[in-house]
């Protein structure tokens, strides 16, 4: 499939919607022309079932539940929308993707990760991200910024310290299997030195790819 395709990851306020954000502004400034989306969402259903996941009133939904809501969402996105877009040669840029359910549903949830592999593959009809930039904060940091945040929170930003340390160990686990794709970047600094990072990371792959992306 031609295109490119870019997802953002890390643990809650890791800052990876803002820098996908700047990300999508960068891009725009080469004359690209970028479709910003997240997960879950990012489709009329897709958003639907966000708000299901999210509300903090489901406190009892079960973790198999979450999972295929999770993957249900993410079919639906990629088929109506991702896959279109790559199709046409462009690039989309994703707020999370598959690499959150191994790290959320399998690390954080302790769900079996070869049944979520199986899952990702049939819910992304066999897409991967070609780049995907996994934002490391430590626990202290998001713990940090959630208090100045204030923020009412949702359904998973309430679970304990536990969960979060499990889905960090995840991702950076992940990302050691997975050096090619996926790069882990600094997310402690400000806005600014983040995407400073960020940049470079995306300025070298598209360097690197001979990939052919319409503007
Ligand atoms: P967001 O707040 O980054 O938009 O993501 C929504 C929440 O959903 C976040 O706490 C991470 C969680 N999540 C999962 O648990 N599994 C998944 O597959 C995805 C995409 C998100």
């Amino acid at each position: 499939m031609a295109g490119l395709f870019i997802t953002l990851e890390g643990i809650d306020y890791c800052g990876k919607t803002t820098q996908a954000r700047k990300l999508a502004s960068y891009l725009k400034m080469k004359n690209h022309t970028p479709l910003l989306i997240r997960e879950p969402g990012g489709d009329r259903i897709s958003e639907k079932i966000r708000k299901v996941l999210l509300n903090e009133k489901n406190a009892g939904m079960t973790p198999m539940a979450e999972l295929l809501l999770y993957e249900a969402s993410r079919a639906q996105l990629t088929q109506r929308v991702i896959q279109p877009v790559l199709k046409q040669g462009k690039m989309v840029i994703c707020d999370r993707y598959s690499d959150s359910t191994l790290a959320y549903q399998g690390y954080g949830r302790g769900l079996d990760k070869k049944v979520i592999r199986y899952l990702n593959r049939i819910a992304t009809f066999g897409l991967s991200p070609d780049l995907t930039i996994l934002l490391d904060i430590p626990l202290a940091v998001s713990f940090e910024r959630r208090k100045k945040e204030k923020r009412r929170e949702d359904r998973l930003e309430r679970e304990n310290i536990e969960f979060h340390r499990k889905i960090r160990q995840g991702y950076l686990f992940i990302a050691r299997q997975n050096r090619k794709k996926i790069k882990i970047v600094n997310g402690t600094g400000d806005i600014d030195e983040t995407w400073q990072r960020v940049k470079r990371v995306v300025d070298s792959f598209l360097n690197k790819s001979d990939k052919s992306v319409k503007s």
